[in-house]
C-alpha cells in the first residue's frame, strides 16, 4: 500500500517545510491538489507552487487536476515538476489527447472520476493509464466524509484490471480516508491512499501513514 499524502491540508506558509515533514514520516509520494474555482468550488495551488516545491523536493509528486481544460496546462505541470497527473473524466476535455500530451511529457497519466460517474466509464481507458483514482469525496475540500459507494467501484477497476492482466495498474483512493475507511479500501483493491485531514491533523504522523498502511 503506497501512502499519498494531500499537501491540501499543509500549512501553505510552510508548504516545503510540512512536504519534508511528511516524507520523513513515512509517505511515499506527495499529492498536490490543483484546483481552478470552476471545475470544482474551490482555489488551491497552482504550476508556479508546483515548481517551486520542486527544487525543494525529491518526493515523487502525484499532481491531480481538477481543472475544467486539462489539456491546456498538462504540459506546463509535466514541465513544472510533476511525476503522474491526474485529470477527471468529466472535464471539458479530449480524454484520449490528454492522454497522449501527459505521456509525451514522459510523465505518469491517470484518470479520476467523481462520486457520480459510473465507473463503466473509465474501462475505455484503463488500459492505456497508470493510474485510476477514485474521488470518495465530492472534489474541491478536504475534511468531508467518505462516500461508501466508492468501495464497489475499486472492486471493479480491479476485477478489470485483472481481467486485463493489467497487474501495474495503481487504484488511487481520495476523500475522507482514515485507518477505517483505508482499510475498507485496501480491500477492495486500492493500492494508493491519499489522505490529507488524517495524516496533517495527527499527532503523530508517523504512526498515522504507518496506520494506513497496514
Ligand atoms: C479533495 C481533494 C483531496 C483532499 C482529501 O478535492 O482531492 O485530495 O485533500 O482530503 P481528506 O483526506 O481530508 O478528505
Ligand atoms: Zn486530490
Amino acid at each position: 500500500m503506497k501512502i499519498s499524502p494531500s499537501i491540501l491540508s499543509a500549512d501553505f506558509a510552510n508548504l516545503a517545510r510540512d512536504c519534508k515533514m511528511v516524507m520523513d514520516a513515512g509517505a511515499d509520494m506527495l499529492h498536490i491538489d490543483v484546483m481552478d474555482g470552476h471545475f470544482v468550488p474551490n482555489i488551491s495551488i497552482g504550476i508556479p507552487v508546483v515548481k517551486s516545491l520542486r527544487k525543494q523536493s525529491d518526493a515523487f509528486f502525484d499532481v491531480h487536476l481538477m481543472i475544467s481544460k486539462p489539456h491546456l496546462y498538462a504540459k506546463q505541470f509535466c514541465d513544472a515538476g510533476a511525476d503522474l497527473i491526474t485529470f477527471h473524466l468529466e472535464s471539458d476535455s479530449d480524454i484520449d489527447k490528454t492522454i497522449d500530451i501527459i505521456k509525451s511529457c514522459g510523465k505518469k497519466v491517470g484518470i479520476v472520476i467523481k462520486p457520480a460517474t459510473p465507473v463503466e466509464m473509465v474501462y475505455d481507458y484503463i488500459d492505456n493509464v497508470d493510474m485510476v483514482l477514485v474521488m470518495s469525496v465530492e472534489p474541491g475540500f478536504g475534511g468531508q466524509k467518505f462516500i461508501p459507494e466508492a468501495i464497489d467501484k475499486i472492486a471493479r477497476i480491479h476485477s478489470k484490471a485483472k481481467e486485463l492482466g493489467l497487474d501495474e495498474l495503481m487504484i488511487e483512493v481520495d476523500g475522507g480516508i482514515n485507518e477505517n475507511t483505508g482499510h475498507m479500501c485496501k480491500n477492495a483493491g486500492a493500492n494508493v491512499l491519499v489522505a490529507g485531514s488524517y495524516i496533517f491533523g495527527a499527532v503523530d504522523m508517523k504512526q498515522a501513514i504507518k496506520k494506513l498502511k497496514a
